[in-house]
């Protein structure tokens, strides 16, 4: 009987664990891979730009984010920046996040920039 309680308490957190993926597991992702370039606010001020010849796009900025689709931005991470004819140094993620781990990237980053 025990053991039945504990499998309907695992089967009913599952769903929980699942929704809090979204621009939660996002911003988890972006702290580990992308701040050291994009900063830790996402102005693009990270420890790698002075040192990059490409500026690092500002992820909070509104205006130039609004004019990328979630297409856009699903294919320049997992692709990197030739995928959308921007800089090599632009790298592509797809070796390293798997495609659900880059569509909470995208929810990530339309929080930051257009989300009050
Ligand atoms: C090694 C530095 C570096 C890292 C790490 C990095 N980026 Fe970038 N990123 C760049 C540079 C440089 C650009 C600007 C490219 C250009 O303008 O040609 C860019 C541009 C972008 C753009 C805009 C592309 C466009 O449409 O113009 C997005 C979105 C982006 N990065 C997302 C991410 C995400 C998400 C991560 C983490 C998974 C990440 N980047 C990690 C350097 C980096």
């Amino acid at each position: 009987m025990i053991r039945f309680y504990l499998m309907a308490i695992g089967l009913s957190v599952m769903p929980l664990l699942a929704w809090a993926g979204g621009a939660d597991r996002g911003e988890e992702l972006y702290r580990v891979f992308c701040t050291q370039c994009h900063g830790i606010s996402g102005d693009g001020n990270g420890i790698n730009a002075a040192h990059i010849n490409v500026q690092p796009r500002s992820h909070v900025e509104r205006e130039g984010m609004a004019s990328r689709s979630d297409e856009d931005l699903f294919r320049v991470i997992k692709e990197g920046g030739p995928a959308v004819n921007a800089s090599v140094l632009m790298p592509a993620w797809k070796g390293n996040l798997d495609d659900s781990g880059i569509h909470d990237l995208v929810a990530y980053l339309r929080a930051l920039c257009c989300e009050e």
